[in-house]
């Protein structure tokens, strides 16, 4: 299936989770705010959408909403059936309806100060002023002990007993990237890494919310 590969396509504007800028991708910057190679993240609920519309509805909104041209520079929706395939964007629909996680179901995250933007009575000039991002209860609804088990079976032999081995860039450990980026971390560990890390490590959501818990654990999994 290549759905999560090219859902990949999808997440600049709406953010792993599918909430874009009222999610996890408060905080992004895009054309607007600095970032020039990227386009601005959509405040669209994605995930309402897939789950009230009916199959063919969230496909005619993926594949043509109004013939708008594909230009990753500006951040209108791009027109899908130009790009994909008729079955890859079936996919994409499957996808976004049966195999996204419920974000609340692997942790909490409270956005507060005010939306991304500029900032012009300030000293120098402007400023970009940012929300602050926080995540809680990452994995609290996890069995810890299970969690472990899921780790010692799937991970520990590329990441180590402690998730320090093969680290993402070198700077963080496994434990570590999950509680900074648990909006992430579930993709990869579900549908893998292209080249890196076979799709499919963990596929059912009680054991992924176990692992959660397990991760979420500074002690058991700690920083690098
Ligand atoms: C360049 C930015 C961008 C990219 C890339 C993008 N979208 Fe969108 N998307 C938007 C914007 C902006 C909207 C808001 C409404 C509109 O313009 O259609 C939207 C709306 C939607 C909607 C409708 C939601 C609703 O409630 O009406 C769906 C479904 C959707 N996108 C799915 C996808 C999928 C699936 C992909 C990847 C194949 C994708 N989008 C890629 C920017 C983007
Ligand atoms: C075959 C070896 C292998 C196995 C097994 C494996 N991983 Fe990975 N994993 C990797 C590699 C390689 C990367 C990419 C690191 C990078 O991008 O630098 C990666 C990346 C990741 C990332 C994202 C880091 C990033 O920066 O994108 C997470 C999170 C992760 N692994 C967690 C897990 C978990 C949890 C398991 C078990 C369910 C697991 N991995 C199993 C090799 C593996």
């Amino acid at each position: 299936m290549t759905a999560p590969a090219d859902f990949a396509r999808c997440k600049a504007c709406h953010g792993w989770d599918g909430l874009g800028s009222m999610g996890s991708y408060a905080n992004r910057t895009g054309v607007s705010s600095g970032a020039a190679s990227r386009p601005d993240v959509d405040s669209t609920n994605v995930r309402t959408a897939a789950l009230s519309l009916t199959h063919q509805q969230l496909f005619d909104l993926i594949a043509r909403p109004d013939g708008r041209p594909m230009n990753s520079s500006d951040s209108r929706h791009p027109e899908y059936a130009s790009f994909l395939t008729e079955g890859q964007v079936w996919n994409l629909v499957k996808f976004i309806r049966e195999e996204w996680i419920n974000p609340n179901d692997l942790y909490d995250l409270s956005v507060t100060g005010a939306a991304m933007h500029y900032e012009y009575s300030v000293a120098n000039g402007w400023a970009l002023v940012s929300p602050t991002m926080t995540y809680t209860n990452i994995g609290a609804n996890g069995d810890k002990v299970n969690g472990q088990a899921v780790y010692d079976a799937a991970c520990a032999v590329c990441h180590g007993a402690d998730g320090k081995t093969s680290p993402p860039g070198g700077t963080q450990s496994i434990g570590q990237f999950t509680r900074a980026k648990p909006y992430e971390a579930w993709f990869k560990i579900k549908f893998g890494e292209p080249g890196k890390m076979n799709p499919g490590l963990v596929t059912d959501t009680t054991d992924m919310i176990d692992l959660y818990a397990a991760l979420a654990d500074a002690t058991l999994f700690p920083n690098l």
